[in-house]
Formats: structure tokens, sequence, C-alpha cells
């Protein structure tokens, strides 16, 4: 078959972890007999230096003709970058949440996976690591914090400033119902994260995804305050299943959750709407410290458009030779650096990158 793929390379490390996802599926293509035609689009940074805006409607469009996104990361250096020097609306990071918004990019979904290869990786004892633990975030990605009202301004002569958090019982259920769907799918228990005990949009998440619960009897729910949830992760990661959260509480618990993997350089995420376009990316940043360097862990991204290939483009079949792959090569010993151990082969980006392409 022939598929359309929208390519965004972004900013940092984003264009050299998106060219080994890209020889990943070159690689697919080759021995599972697709064409895979790539679009290369501008967001972010890059889009701000070649077009002045982060987000052009040109991207918008191209990207709901696509199949399917693949993006890498974008943003540079928040303290140093002169993008930062622009007006919030005109900075990277806007064209990422006006692109989430425009394709109604809702349910985002972030796996975080201790593969046995990785234990020495992990920063957490074994008697902690047990089993090992396989979770994943489901969070909401176009309500919240991000997308409230927003603004500075002048009061009794102090600069003030203002952010909302807005959700609707829509947004909730909706977001909850793919939280269960996919609990079902998997070890059928939804752990759901709020602040319920200060904030009132938390006590309406909590009364929503109960009573889409009702119509899971074979899912369990517990709710979990976002603090308790921050220890958990850390003090018993393998009690959870599908943590199904908010925009803010999910940005944060990905982070600290993709570091009980390894590193942040293994998280992969699907941003996903009701149709089968979808956003794929890293859920990491674009690095900027070590961009251009050589050394960025690949996985992440290949890890992403292995999600691509099974839920936009419902190729399963080539999504688990993906998995598999990179499973193989991190049995065979190769690490980049964020994940080295001792004992190990020391490999760069594009090493990497080939080494689990040939592995297909
Ligand atoms: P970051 O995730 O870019 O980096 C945090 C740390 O993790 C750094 O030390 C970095 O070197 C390391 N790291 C990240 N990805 C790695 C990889 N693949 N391999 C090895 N090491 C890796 O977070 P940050 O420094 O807070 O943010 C940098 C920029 O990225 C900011 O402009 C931020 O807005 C942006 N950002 C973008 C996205 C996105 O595009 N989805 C996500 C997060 C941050
Ligand atoms: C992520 C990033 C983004 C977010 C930033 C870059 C806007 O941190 O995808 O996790 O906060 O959603
Ligand atoms: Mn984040």
């Amino acid at each position: 078959m022939n598929y359309h793929i929208a390519l965004i390379p972004g900013d940092g490390i984003g264009p050299e972890i998106v060219a080994e996802a890209r020889k990943v599926l070159d690689r697919i293509a080759e021995k599972y007999g697709h064409k895979f035609e790539y679009e290369e689009l501008l967001l972010g940074g890059a889009s701000i230096d070649a077009t002045g805006v982060p987000l052009t409607d040109g991207t918008v469009a191209a990207a709901k003709k696509s199949d399917a996104v693949l993006m890498g990361s974008i943003g540079g250096d928040t303290t140093t970058s002169p993008w930062y020097k622009l007006a919030p609306e005109l900075r990277p990071e806007a064209g990422l949440l006006k692109i989430r918004k425009e394709l109604n990019l809702f349910a985002n979904l972030r796996p975080a996976v201790l593969y046995d290869e990785l234990k020495a990786a992990c920063p957490l004892r074994d008697e902690i690591i047990g089993d090992g633990f396989d979770m994943l975030i489901m969070r909401e990605l176009t309500g919240g914090l991000y997308f409230g009202e927003r603004k500075t301004f002048e009061e009794n002569g102090l600069t003030t400033a203002v952010d909302t958090l807005t959700y609707n019982e829509n947004e909730i259920r909706r977001i909850a119902i793919r939280g269960f769907d996919v609990a079902r799918k998997r070890r059928k228990k939804v752990t759901s994260v709020d602040k319920a005990n200060v904030l009132d949009s938390s006590r309406l998440w909590r009364k929503v995804v109960q009573e889409v619960a009702a119509d899971y009897p074979d899912v369990t729910l517990e709710h979990m305050l976002v603090d308790n949830c921050a220890m958990q992760l850390v003090k018993n990661p393998g009690q959870f299943d599908v943590i199904l959260t908010e925009n803010m509480f999910g940005d944060i618990l990905s982070d600290e959750a993709s570091m009980v993997t390894g590193s942040i350089g293994m998280l992969s995420s699907a941003s996903l709407n009701d149709t089968k376009l979808g956003l794929y990316e890293p859920s990491h940043g674009s690095a900027p410290d070590i961009a251009g360097e050589g050394i960025a862990n690949p996985i992440a991204t290949i890890l992403s458009a292995a999600m691509l290939l099974r839920y936009s483009l419902d190729l399963d079949q080539e999504a688990d030779a993906v998995e598999a792959a990179v499973k193989q090569v991190l049995k065979e010993g190769y690490r980049t650096a964020d994940i080295a151990s001792e004992g190990c082969s020391p490999v760069g980006t594009v090493e990497m990158g080939d080494l689990i392409a040939e592995r297909i």
C-alpha cells in the first residue's frame, strides 16, 4: 500500500532522531512491500526562522491531508535562544500547541515500559523494580491549563499573571473512555490522577471518570492524588497499568515515568483524535544541550514510528517488527550514552538507527 507521511524534523536533536526513524520506516516499506511518501513540514523554531511564525496554515493543511505525522521535537534553550525573546504566541511551543488543537489531538498515549535489558539503566533499586513495569499514561492534550485564558496585567502596582484551568464534562468523558478502552486491552486497571482535594476541575474529573467506569465493570478504577502519584511512581511503579490524567499532570508525570524506564530518550508517544490521523513524537524535547553531537537516543522516536504504524496505518505486524528490533539491539548490548551501563557497547544516534533497521 501507499501511505503519505508528514515528517516534522523540528529543532535541536529533532532532525537527527527523525532521520533514524525514517530509516526504520524505509526498511519496513522494503521488507513488507509498502510505499511511504514523505513530506517535510516546518514547525517550531525552524518555522519561525523560515516564515516568522511557529506554525503556518500550510503546515496544518498538509498535516491534515497526510495519513500520519511523525515529529522530532521543537524548541530551543529557553534561557538563551532568541526565539524566547518573541511574544509567547510566536514562540516554538505555541506552534506545537496550535497543531495539537487544530488536529483535535485530545488523547496523548505515553507508554513507559522497563525493558529487561535496561534494568541496569533504571535508577531504582532492584527490590523496587521487582518484575519490572509496563504502564501507559493517557494524558488529556487539548484542554486544561495549556488552553485556558491567560494574561499578565498590573494590579495595585503589582505585575500579576493568571492561567486558567478549565475542563468541561465532555472533554473529560472522551479521554476517560479512551483510558478505559485501552485498559481493557491491557491489565484492566485505571488509575485516575487528579487533585480533587483542592481543584474544582479535578472534582468534576473524578465524577465524570466514575460515571464512565460504570460502563466498564471488567476494569478496576482507583483514584489517586497527583502528589501521591509522583511519589508512588518511584516507590512502586509496578502497581500502574493505565494512568489517566489531565494535560499538565500528564506532562509532568510522563517525564518522571520515562526516567524510571532508564531515560527520557526511550519514551514514545501518540497523539490521537477521533479519526485515523495521529501525530507521533517522542515525549522528550529538543535537547539543545546535545544537539548536533550525534549522541541523542533515537529509540523514543523509532518507537513513536512503531505507534504510527499501529494506530494510523493499522500495520500491527510491522509495528511489532520495529519493537522487536529495538529489543534485540538492546539485548545485544548496544547503548546510546543516556542508557549506557557497564560492559555495554556504546553507539551514537546514526549507528543505533542502523542497527535497529538492520534487525527488521
Ligand atoms: P529535553 O527533554 O529537551 O531535555 C532534558 C534532558 O534530557 C537534557 O539533558 C537532554 O539532553 C536529555 N534528553 C532529551 N532527549 C534525549 C534523547 N533522545 N537522548 C538523550 N538525551 C536526551 O527538555 P528541556 O531541556 O526541558 O527542553 C528543551 C526544549 O525542548 C525546550 O524548548 C522545550 O520547550 C522543548 N520541548 C519540546 C518537546 C516537544 O517537542 N514535544 C517536549 C519537551 C520539551
Ligand atoms: C511535551 C512537551 C510540550 C508539553 C511542550 C513543548 C509544549 O513538554 O510534549 O511533553 O508541555 O506538552
Ligand atoms: Mn513534556
